[in-house]
């Protein structure tokens, strides 16, 4: 189903879920990850997104341990009915900027529920998200106690990330699941091997995470470890530093080319290659990318309105093949771990 506002083109978030612009807003680098914050740009980059028509506003109780949600909880006091507001449990953290725990039993979500319930300031979210799996604990305890939230009121609707279809068949038969947030780009398509069929086959939408290569795919960067700050996670990530980010840098090349020849950016084609590539899957899908910057959110949003040619889309088509170096410094947590 799709429908038009002022703003961009709305969607159904997963079979009978809420209706949101048809791209969202990553809010994780307002707080962390991605070096020092303006905030108030970051906060008019939240009001230029609801102008523009994004109305699915993404965050997790990790980002920023907890001030993520926190930073946010003013604009969804002042916007509350407007918009779709997402947040994620599991990924427990310590002084090691690499560790990631990751809980899914059901005391734990029940607790990680209130929390995240009191740093948002509100009675109820609209999309709880399971960030990471634990194999050890069964999907049935872990859906199940998501369900419960739904029963009580404190959660709309389901979603699950870095899950392989397999999973998602499995959480779906439990309750029904609108989202499914993987990351999804022209570097990282390891989620067409299952999650992508499993969520077009069950009506569950995909929200593309790290649609932009975490800015790499724009030419923000070149090599995150001569260029970022010594806080910025990109830096921990193998394929944006030393040889493998001369492999991938050189990749970008028709991604240039197609944005110089339409007047456009580099970041407008990586955006307009997610949306058409889920619709060669007939797939809705919902990408998220991440910017603290109203300029940027402009240039964004207007990918919505750009369709690739054949010819442009085989240009792309190798990118992905060519990645040298893994998305994540330890890949356990992710389906593609559990795919084999
Ligand atoms: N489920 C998960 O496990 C998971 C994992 C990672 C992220 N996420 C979610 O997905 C969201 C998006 O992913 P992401 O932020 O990691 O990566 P991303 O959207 O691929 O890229 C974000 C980076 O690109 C820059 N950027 C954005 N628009 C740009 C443009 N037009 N030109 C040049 N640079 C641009 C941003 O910088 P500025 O901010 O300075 O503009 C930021 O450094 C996050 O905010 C988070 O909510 C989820």
């Amino acid at each position: 189903m799709t429908g038009n506002t002022a703003g961009i083109e709305q969607v159904e978030l997963g079979r009978g879920g809420p209706l949101v612009g048809v791209q969202g807003l990553g809010c994780m680098g307002m707080s962390e990850f991605y070096g020092d914050t303006d905030e108030a740009a970051a906060r008019q980059t939240l009001d230029a997104a609801l102008e523009a028509g994004v109305t699915l506003f993404d965050t997790a109780d990790v980002y920023g341990r907890g001030a993520n949600e926190e930073f946010l909880a003013p604009f969804v006091a002042a916007h509350r009915d407007r918009i779709t507001l997402a947040t994620k449990f599991a990924i427990e953290r310590t002084d090691d900027p690499l560790y990631r725990g990751v809980r899914n039993d059901r005391a734990y979500i029940r607790g990680a529920v209130e929390d995240s319930l009191r740093r948002l300031g509100t009675d109820v979210i609209d999309l709880y998200y399971m960030h990471r799996r634990d194999p050890d604990v069964p999907l049935a305890e872990s859906v199940g106690a998501m369900a419960e939230l739904v029963q009580e009121g404190k959660v709309r609707h389901l979603g699950l990330s870095e899950v392989t279809g397999a999973e998602l068949r499995e959480a779906h038969a439990v309750h029904p699941i609108a989202a499914l947030q993987s990351e999804w780009s022209l570097f990282s398509r390891d989620v067409e091997r299952s999650a992508v069929g499993a969520a077009t086959e069950l009506g569950v939408a995909f929200v593309p995470y790290s649609p932009l290569g975490r800015g790499f795919l724009t030419g923000a960067f070149a090599d995150a470890s001569a260029e970022l700050t010594a806080d910025d996670f990109r830096q921990y990530q193998p394929r944006f530093t030393g040889d493998n980010a001369k492999t991938n840098g050189a990749l970008l090349t028709p991604v240039r080319e197609i944005a110089q020849a339409r007047g456009a950016t580099p970041a407008q084609i990586a955006l307009a290659w997610v949306q058409q590539r889920a619709a060669v899957h007939g797939l809705t899908v919902v990408p998220i990318p991440g910017t603290r910057k109203p300029s940027r959110l402009a240039e964004n949003t207007e990918a919505t309105r750009i369709t690739l040619t054949p010819a442009e889309l085989s240009l792309l088509e190798p990118i992905a093949a060519g990645v040298a170096g893994d998305r994540y410094p330890d890949m356990s947590h992710t389906s593609a771990a559990r795919e084999g």
